[in-house]
């Protein structure tokens, strides 16, 4: 069963004071992800991996184009407000520092989409999820009552997918979730993603630059190149024989995965 598709997908930023033309950024782009799968997005910087993702979750307006999920139209527009749509997807930002309410502590945070998107008002509940949940990205016990501003990069990063997982959503899309990491902590926090997919069936989509936390990761590797998905594969496959020159350039420069 597919969770979300999108179709031909076109966007385009407006005119600004850099270009005076509208910038293309999402060229046609179709993207399946059935329920329970991890499927990775690359590209390089600019490519639109952002946008496209903002695209799906009904924060980015779009030119042309459908964004269907569990089979309702959720293409931009006063349609996307509903909760139901929330519920099925939670978004991880690039940048969960700039998108936490800078005073907010660290349990509420985590707390408030179970108290709003699934009307949990026990205490004791809560702070139960919430707390499985921290430790599950290894935030330290001392920080559950910090305020989001007194965080840093990666432990808000943390606190953020930690958020976006307690809802227990039907597919999280996570945008560079491990990129503030150290590397021990992202091996933990890749652990902790593949965990909530397998125990409980969350699809995936990750974002990413880390070549080597999609593979590890995804079941599918797609690569944006220019607001178009150039190659689409089972992650085995396209790390064994990349067909489309970005693909072979992406690899070329991970180590562990000379094209
Ligand atoms: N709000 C905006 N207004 C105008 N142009 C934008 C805006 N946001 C992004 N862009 C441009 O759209 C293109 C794609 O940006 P996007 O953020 O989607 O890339 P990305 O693949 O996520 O990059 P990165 O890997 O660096 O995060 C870039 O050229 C960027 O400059
Ligand atoms: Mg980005």
């Amino acid at each position: 069963m597919t969770v979300i598709e999108c179709h031909r997908l076109r966007h385009a930023y407006p005119p600004s004071h850099r270009s005076a033309a509208a910038v293309p950024v999402l060229d046609g782009v179709d993207l399946t992800i059935a329920a329970g799968e991890r499927v990775a997005l690359v590209g390089r910087s600019g490519s639109g991996k952002s946008t496209l993702v903002r695209a799906l979750l009904a924060l980015e307006p779009v030119e042309a184009g459908t964004i269907r999920c569990d089979g309702r139209d959720v293409t931009p527009g006063p349609v996307h407000r509903l909760r139901w749509f929330r519920r099925v997807v939670q978004y991880v930002p690039q940048d969960p520092g700039s998108t936490l309410d800078p005073r907010a502590r660290v349990l509420d945070i985590v707390t408030e989409p179970i108290r709003r998107l699934c009307g949990v008002t026990d205490r004791a509940r809560l702070t139960a999820v919430a707390v499985a949940a921290l430790e599950a990205v290894r935030l330290p016990a001392d920080l559950r009552t910090a305020r989001a501003r007194d965080l840093s990069g990666g432990q808000a990063q943390r606190v953020a997918i930690a958020r976006a997982l307690s809802p227990e959503p039907r597919l999280l899309i996570a945008d560079e979730p491990v990129s503030g990491l150290d590397a021990p902590l992202r091996a933990h926090v890749v652990d902790a993603l593949r965990q909530a997919s397998e125990t409980r069936g969350t699809a995936l989509l990750l974002v990413s630059h880390d070549l080597s936390a999609a593979a590890a990761l995804c079941d599918r590797i797609t690569v944006l190149h220019e607001g178009r998905l150039v190659e689409d594969r089972p992650t085995g496959d396209l790390l064994a024989g990349p067909e489309h020159p970005e693909t072979r350039a992406l690899l070329a420069a991970v180590p562990r995965f000379p094209a």
